[in-house]
């Protein structure tokens, strides 16, 4: 079934404005939903999140006062939307366990996209960077289990295994070395561009996330574990953004991002297994039809060219949370111990980056946080936290018994 959003109709925006009682959505139960229905709450809150942010700063560099008002009223449905999407989560959630479901978002959908990008230097970027969030969930869940003393899998359950990745201490770089090689906007594949849009705003709503949740601990070790993880995602969220072209034009970023929030609300409405939540799916998919009909008129008149030859002609398969266990175990066992230089990867420490790690560790890196979560865990239970579903870890020195 081919869908091309530039030729469906949507609700037109003066009919998008919702009450309070439209507002005023029924979250999500904490102990019976689908973890990947959270998922997908998670990731398109991200989306929504970055939708604003771009309007704002597109209207901070816009001069013209009509294009303005105009992103000024599709900014407020935004506003909307995300509050809409976001409410759907359940207040009885800790922040924790907030966190841990945001590490699985980001595991998930980053492994997805990796097995999808059809450009092989964008895949390595994303094979490289779930490694590293795939090592934030296993040290967020011991967190969980010393200071909530619970487990992670009532979280993830047996989608996604918990066990750890590249150690996170090792993900602190050379600011320089955390810049990609941008896709060529002309070359690229439309799927490239929406894979990069997806990740980058996932990336910088869990930066967000904790750099706002993480005083709010009482406990040391968890206010210093989310510093640690905070500032990685900063590195991420640098990483990522720097696959995006930046040679496109304002107007061809508004398409690009109004065309990817079609996708994604798509993609969800055709995955999701709770029908209310679905129905929210749908109805801003039909939402979004209209702001990408309204971004294409914008880059009609003012860059002069067809949308169609920037985005693609139909959608391509839908996003899917599904769990990729055999693809990471994979990595696991070929990738763990890479880093970057410049903006390519090497499996050797560089000057650089053995710099970068003397300073923040000041000398001694079994001082991290990320470390000590551990240590501490252990001390209190005994052994660490671990949830691996599909036997022992694949890479030896890495296994819970050594
Ligand atoms: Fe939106
Ligand atoms: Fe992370
Ligand atoms: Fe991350
Ligand atoms: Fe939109």
């Amino acid at each position: 079934m081919t869908f091309n959003p530039l030729r469906e109709r949507g609700i037109p925006l003066d009919r998008q404005l919702r009450n309070w009682r439209e507002l005023n959505v029924t979250p999500i139960d904490p102990d019976h939903a689908d973890p990947y229905t959270r998922c997908r709450i998670i990731a398109m809150n991200g989306i929504e999140v970055e939708a604003i942010l771009f309007s704002h700063q597109f209207a901070r560099h816009c001069p013209d006062p009509l294009v303005k008002q105009q992103l000024a009223q599709v900014r407020y449905i935004e506003a909307q939307q995300q509050k809409v999407v976001n409410w759907l989560l359940p207040g009885l959630a800790s922040v924790l366990e907030t966190t841990i479901a945001y590490e699985q978002v980001a595991v998930d959908l980053t492994a997805w996209v990796a097995r999808m990008e059809p450009d092989p230097y964008l895949k390595q970027a994303y094979q490289f960077g779930v490694l590293e969030d795939f090592d934030h969930l296993y040290r967020y869940a011991n967190l969980y289990e010393m200071i909530e003393h619970r487990k992670a899998e009532k979280i993830v359950d047996n989608l996604t295994e918990v066990t750890p990745g590249r150690p996170t201490y090792l993900h602190h770089r050379n600011p320089i070395d955390n810049l990609r090689e941008p896709y060529d906007k002309t070359a690229a594949a439309p799927i490239s561009k929406l894979h990069a849009l997806t990740i980058m705003a996932a990336e910088q709503q869990t930066m967000n996330f904790y750099m706002n949740v993480g005083p709010t601990y009482m406990e040391p070790i968890a206010r210093q574990l989310y510093q640690e993880i905070g500032l990685i995602e900063e590195e991420h969220v640098t990483h990522y953004e720097s696959l995006v072209d930046p040679g496109e034009t304002w107007w061809e970023m508004l398409l690009n991002h109004e065309y990817n929030e079609c996708y994604m609300y798509h993609s969800f409405m055709e995955t999701e297994s709770d029908p209310k939540v679905k129905a929210i799916w749908e109805l801003h998919l039909n939402m979004e039809l209209e702001h990408l009909r309204i971004a294409a008129e914008l880059f009609k008149r003012h860059d002069g060219r067809d949308p169609q030859e920037v985005v693609a002609p139909q959608l391509p398969a839908p996003v899917t949370f599904e769990p990729n266990k055999a693809y990471l175990r994979e990595l696991l066992a070929t990738q763990i111990d890479f880093t970057t230089i410049g903006t390519g990867y090497v499996q050797d420490m560089h000057e650089r980056f053995e710099q970068m790690q003397e300073a923040i560790h000041g000398g001694d890196a079994s001082q991290a946080p990320s470390e000590q979560v551990i240590v501490e865990n252990r001390n209190k239970a005994g052994r660490e936290y671990r949830h691996e579903t599909d036997g022992p870890h694949p890479v030896h020195s890495l296994r819970a018994d050594r």
